[in-house]
């Protein structure tokens, strides 16, 4: 995974920039994005330092994590570049417990060995080599500190394509490990991980004690609409199973997202 990728590398920020608007909002009215929001959630609440604490929050967006640790007195730095993601984070009005650094998270400098915490939800992947980018996380969580992120899963997106129809499209990403996220004419490049590389990348950052899950786990079986479907017939029970699912470390790769975590010993 640690490949460099090309200077041609579609970039996220104008992307996310046009997505801001209505970022937030998608969270409430998508029925899978709630789901693994909710679960992701459930995790990093469990790697929040005891008392007060400092978070990095990686590719920090429109601010709605930061906003939950600052609201159980953490102090939180938030990284993030898309001018439409500032724009919304800055209309928030997070407080003097946190700060904004406007840089492209590959090249901000950030004290070595300071944080409780280093998050980075959904953001890593467009990271042009976020094997290095975990490993300056490491660099930046302090001893006995946490490293968390959550990125696409490689064979969940693999297995959506096959049941739309999109086989050459299957094969091409399972070689290439990329994928492109489309939305409102706009394109970003994501790398795509799996379980293996996942923990492996950890694991060259010198971190211990690594989990990693799938997030949405019976999505690939449900398939999206099957997911909102069950979602809508009862949530905390489709929730439920997938919390209990993906407590099988064989079952993370067909969750939507994969989830992992450390700690710098
Ligand atoms: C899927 S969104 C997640 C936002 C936020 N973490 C959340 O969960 O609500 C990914 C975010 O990462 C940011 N991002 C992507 N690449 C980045 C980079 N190289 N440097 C800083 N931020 C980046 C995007 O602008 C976007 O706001």
């Amino acid at each position: 995974m640690s490949e460099r990728a090309s200077d041609d590398w579609l970039d996220a920020a104008t992307l996310y920039s046009a997505m801001a608007a209505d970022y937030d909002a998608s969270f409430g009215a998508l029925a899978h994005r709630r789901a693994y929001d909710r679960l992701a959630g459930e995790i990093v609440g469990q790697l929040l330092p005891a008392g007060q604490g400092l978070i990095l929050d990686i590719g920090c967006g429109t601010g709605r994590w930061a906003q939950i640790w600052l609201s159980l007195g953490h102090n939180v730095i938030g990284v993030e570049r898309a001018q439409g993601m500032i724009d919304a984070l800055t209309r928030r009005e997070l407080g003097e417990k946190f700060s904004l650094m406007v840089e492209d998270m590959e090249m901000v400098d950030l004290s070595p060995g300071t944080a409780d915490l280093v998050v980075a939800m959904g953001s890593v992947q467009y990271a042009r080599d976020p094997t290095a980018m975990i490993r300056r996380f490491a660099s930046w969580a302090k001893p006995g500190g946490a490293v968390c992120i959550y990125v696409d899963s490689l064979v969940a997106l693999v297995l959506d394509l096959i049941r739309i129809g999109k086989r050459d499209e299957a094969l091409m990403r399972l070689r290439s490990r990329r994928g492109v996220f489309t939305q409102g004419g706009h394109q970003a490049e994501l790398h795509l991980y799996d379980r293996q590389a996942l923990v492996a990348d950890f694991k060259a950052a010198g971190l211990v004690d690594i989990q990693c899950r799938g997030l949405l786990v019976s999505s690939s079986a449900w398939g999206s609409e099957g997911c909102a479907k069950a979602m809508a017939e009862d949530e905390e029970g489709a929730l439920n199973l997938d919390r209990r699912l993906s407590e099988f470390p064989v079952m993370a790769d067909t969750g939507k997202h994969l989830i992992a975590w450390g700690r710098r010993p």
